[in-house]
C-alpha cells in the first residue's frame, strides 16, 4: 500500500506547504493551515475523458488564422440573469455563485433549471432530498418548461457516470462544498477537495461544452469559502446578496471573461419564488405624500445600470457622552469623512449629534456619487427643514468640500429625467463636453458644498 501522503494548506487562499505554519505567506492571514491528505490513487486519470479517451495535443495558431467563434448565447428565460452575465449563457462556461446561507442560491439556481424552455437540464444536490427539492419546485411553478432532473449525490464519479447517461444541456452543482472526489482522501469541503472537485467539472464543462453553474458557501467575512483560486478557475464568478430581512436581492458579477464585470440584476423574494425587478429605482424610492426632513435621493449607479435611490438621515442630540454613529448600507467611515466636512468646511456642529443614515430598501452603495445625496440629507434633518422630492443629486464631496465630477453622468440624467425629477444638482467640473440643454430637466452645477446649501435652503 502506498504511503498517504498529507500537505498543509492555507484555508483562506490555498497555500500548499509541508509543513504547519503558523501564518500564510501568501495572503499573511494566522492560523489557517490545515493538514489535508492528498494521496491520488496510483494512477490519476481526469474522471472526465473526451469521448476518444486520448489528450488533444494543440498547436500553436496565428491570431488572425483563429477562427472567431460566433458565441451563440443561450437565453436563460430571466433577464436580470442573462444581463449579469453579460447576455446570457456561453457554452462550455463555469459561474460559481456565492452568498450567505438563505439568501435564495438554491431558488435561483431551481428557478433557472425549471424555467429555460427545452432543454435537459440536471440539478445536482448535496444538500438536500429530492423531497426538499420538489417542495420547492412546487412553489416556483407549477408548469415546468424545462426537463430538470434532480439527482442527490456527493460523489464527482458518480455524478459523471448519470452525466454520461442522461447528456444534460446544462448542469447545476448545489454547493461545491458538499462534493468529494475519491481521487482525494480529505473531507469534502476542505482545500484541496474543492480545488480537485472544481478542476474535474471544469475538464467536464470544457470538453463537452455544456455550461456549469456551481453554488459556493461563503464564509463569515463574505468571501467564497474555499481557495481563493477557485475564482481563478472559472469563468464567472456571481454574488447573491442582500438583507434577509427584506425582500430585495441584489444579484452581482464580480468577475466575468464573458461580459462586463459589476453588472448587476435584482430580484424580489416572493412566495412563490424571485420575481425580476425590472425598474429598481420606482420600489427604492419611498411612496411619500408629505414632505419629510432627511430624504434625499441620490442618482447612482451600480454596473451599468442607474438607479434612483432614496437616502435618509437622523440627526438628533445624543443622549450619551459619546454620540452614536451608524449607517446601514453605506460605509461607516466614509460618513464620518462626511460629517468632518461638513463640521469643518460649513460650520454645522454635528460632533455632539447622533447621526443615522440608512439606504432604502437594504441595499448598499458603494458608488461615491450618493455623497451629495447623504450631505444633503444629513443637513436637510439636522435642520428639519425637507427638500423636495423632485430633486436629487449625483456627486462625490471631496476633502476640502469641493464637489467632484461622477462618471457616465448623462446616463443618470436620463434616468432621472425619466422618473419626473425636476432638479438634479451635479458637480461643475462634470459639464465638460455636454450641453445641459438637451435635457429639460432643470440641471443645478456646483462647485463647492456650501453652494449646495444657499441653493437649496436660501
Ligand atoms: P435558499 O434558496 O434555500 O437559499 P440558499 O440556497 O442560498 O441557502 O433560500 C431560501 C429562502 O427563501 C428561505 O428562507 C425561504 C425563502 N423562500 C421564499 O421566500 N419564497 C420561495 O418561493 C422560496 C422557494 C423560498
Ligand atoms: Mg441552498
Amino acid at each position: 500500500m502506498a504511503k498517504t501522503k498529507s500537505a498543509y494548506f492555507c484555508q483562506s487562499c490555498g497555500y500548499e506547504s509541508a509543513k504547519w505554519l503558523g501564518k500564510c505567506p501568501s495572503c499573511q492571514q494566522w492560523n489557517t493551515f490545515v493538514e489535508e491528505v492528498v494521496e491520488k490513487s496510483a494512477a490519476h486519470v481526469p474522471t472526465w475523458k473526451s469521448a476518444s479517451g486520448q489528450q488533444r495535443l494543440n498547436k500553436p495558431n496565428k491570431v488572425e488564422e483563429i477562427e472567431s467563434a460566433n458565441e451563440d448565447r443561450l437565453s436563460t428565460g430571466d433577464v436580470e440573469l442573462d444581463r449579469v452575465l453579460g447576455g446570457g449563457l456561453v457554452a462550455g462556461s463555469v459561474t460559481l455563485i456565492g452568498g450567505e446561507p438563505g439568501i435564495g442560491k438554491s431558488t435561483l439556481m431551481l428557478q433557472l433549471a425549471l424555467n429555460i424552455s427545452r432543454r435537459k437540464i440536471l440539478y445536482v444536490s448535496g444538500e438536500e432530498s429530492e423531497q426538499q427539492i420538489k417542495m420547492r419546485a412546487e412553489r416556483i411553478t407549477a408548469q415546468p418548461k424545462a426537463a430538470c432532473y434532480i439527482l442527490t449525490e456527493t460523489s464527482t464519479q458518480n455524478i459523471f457516470k448519470q452525466i454520461e447517461q442522461l447528456e444534460p444541456e446544462i448542469l447545476i452543482i448545489d454547493s461545491i462544498q458538499t462534493l468529494h472526489s475519491s481521487h482525494i482522501d480529505s473531507t469534502p469541503g476542505s482545500v484541496s477537495q474543492v480545488r480537485e472537485c472544481t478542476a474535474e467539472l471544469l475538464r467536464f464543462a470544457k470538453e463537452t461544452a455544456t455550461p456549469v453553474f456551481l453554488i459556493g458557501h461563503i464564509t463569515k467575512d463574505g468571501a467564497i469559502a474555499g481557495p481563493k483560486i477557485l475564482e481563478h478557475m472559472v469563468d464567472t464568478v456571481l454574488q447573491f446578496e442582500g438583507d434577509r430581512h427584506h425582500i430585495y436581492r441584489i444579484l452581482r458579477s464580480i468577475k466575468n471573461r464573458f461580459g462586463a464585470a459589476a453588472e448587476l440584476g435584482i430580484y424580489a423574494m416572493e412566495g412563490n419564488g424571485l420575481r425580476e425587478v425590472s425598474n429598481p429605482s420606482e420600489i427604492l424610492l419611498s411612496q411619500r405624500d408629505e414632505e419629510l426632513s432627511g430624504i434625499t435621493i441620490g442618482a447612482t449607479l451600480e454596473g451599468a445600470r442607474p438607479m434612483l435611490i432614496e437616502t435618509q438621515a437622523l440627526v438628533s442630540v445624543s443622549a450619551y457622552g459619546t454620540p452614536q454613529r451608524s449607517a446601514t448600507g453605506f460605509d461607516t467611515k466614509r460618513m464620518n469623512m462626511l460629517l468632518a466636512v461638513l463640521e469643518k468646511r460649513c460650520g454645522f456642529r454635528l460632533s455632539a449629534k447622533d447621526v443615522f443614515l440608512n439606504i432604502a430598501g437594504g441595499i448598499k452603495v458603494e458608488d461615491p456619487a450618493i455623497d451629495l445625496s447623504i450631505v444633503a440629507a444629513i443637513i436637510s434633518s439636522h435642520e428639519d427643514i425637507s427638500i423636495s422630492s423632485k430633486i436629487c443629486f449625483a456627486a462625490e464631496v471631496g476633502l476640502s468640500g469641493e464637489i467632484r465630477a461622477v462618471n457616465r453622468i448623462e446616463q443618470r440624467i436620463l434616468e432621472a429625467e425619466k422618473l419626473g425629477f425636476e432638479k438634479m444638482f451635479i458637480s461643475t467640473y462634470n459639464m465638460k463636453g455636454f450641453d445641459k440643454n438637451k435635457f429639460s430637466i432643470d440641471i443645478i452645477t456646483v462647485s463647492k458644498i456650501e453652494e449646495v446649501f444657499s441653493v437649496l435652503f436660501g
